[in-house]
């Protein structure tokens, strides 16, 4: 975690051992000196592309205690508990809830909660403004601890994000997430970040044979894309991406060695961001959170050498875009 450490020695704080980055210079009123916001913001930027997860104890955004109470209060036949209540900002699509009383004050919640989120990432994360695309937003209702799930399913395997139904190509995956657990933390495991994950498995998870596949695919896909239903066009990258996930979560050696992992708490209303394509991450225990992803083109970061997709094309020795 040296960059977290560089950049908290950096502001002078106290925290340097913390496996975040605390943030101190902006809160829910913005950025507390305008002078030099354009600067900090760009940094910020750049730590969270190397692998830091931006930490702020209180909420950054609007999240009125009112919306959070109703979400908890749900009874599992209102939001169908075994799953995660899920919102797609860009249409209102609502999934994960029945038809009930419910449903539209929920509905209303998730609008306000990824309305405000979206204005948030905007002011602090300036240069990805204008720039990003929303994804979906959830609350998740559920104790991570114990969950009985598939293996590809686990969260509380160490892994890697990809979406199969939404392919990147390349962009990006930011999550903000918030604790809303009125008095239980939210427990993770973290381990080393992309670069080193790649470098030391890449080769092992069959890197460089979805890096050669790209002709034959591309054909397929087009070839298919005339004639079928809508598919998800992936690239090389989003196929490996997808396998690099499910191959992190089989390895149980790598699930069980200690070395490079840190367990982080994240207490009660704490709000947290991270690429968790570049940070592997799984959630050990914790019920009660909220979470909006966005997806950072690569023309939009300010580090595009240490985004996965040039990471892996620098490993790889080809485009996989
Ligand atoms: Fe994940």
């Amino acid at each position: 975690m040296e960059v977290n450490r560089a950049a908290n020695d950096r502001a002078g704080l106290l925290i340097a051992t913390m496996p975040w980055l605390a943030v101190n210079d902006y809160d829910r009123d913005g950025w507390k000196t305008a002078a030099d916001a354009s600067a900090r913001s760009r940094q910020y930027c750049a730590d969270l592309e190397a692998g830091a997860i931006l930490f702020f104890p209180t909420l950054p955004f609007d999240l009125p205690r009112p919306n959070v109470e109703f979400l908890l209060a749900l009874k599992p036949a209102e939001s169908r508990l075994h799953k995660n209540i899920s919102y797609r900002p860009e249409s209102g699509l609502l999934r994960g809830m029945s038809d009930d009383a419910s449903k539209q004050r929920v509905e209303e919640i998730m609008r306000h909660y990824a309305a405000e989120v979206r204005k948030f990432v905007a002011a602090f994360l300036a240069p990805y403004a204008g720039r990003v695309q929303m994804d979906y937003a959830s609350f998740r209702p559920l104790e991570e601890e114990s969950r009985n799930l598939p293996l590809h399913k686990r969260n509380d395997l160490l892994h890697v994000d990809a979406f199969p139904s939404r392919p990147t190509r390349g962009g990006r995956i930011l999550r903000v997430f918030t604790n809303v657990n009125p008095a239980k933390d939210r427990v993770w495991m973290v381990g080393e970040r992309f670069s080193a994950l790649a470098a030391r498995f890449g080769g092992a998870a069959g890197l460089q044979e979805y890096a050669n596949r790209k002709g034959l695919w591309s054909g397929v896909k087009r070839a298919l894309a005339r004639i079928g239903p809508p598919f998800p066009q992936r690239a090389p990258y989003d196929e490996f991406m997808l396998h690099f996930h499910d191959w992190l979560k089989e390895d149980a050696q790598f699930q069980q060695a200690k070395d490079g992992k840190e367990q982080i708490a994240f207490p009660p209303m704490a709000t947290w961001l991270v690429f968790t394509d570049g940070v592997p991450h799984a959630a050990l225990s914790g019920q009660y959170a909220m979470e909006q992803t966005f997806i950072v083109p690569v023309e939009a970061l300010v580090a595009p050498e240490v985004s996965p997709i040039r990471v892996l094309e620098k490993l790889a020795g080809k485009a996989m875009s």
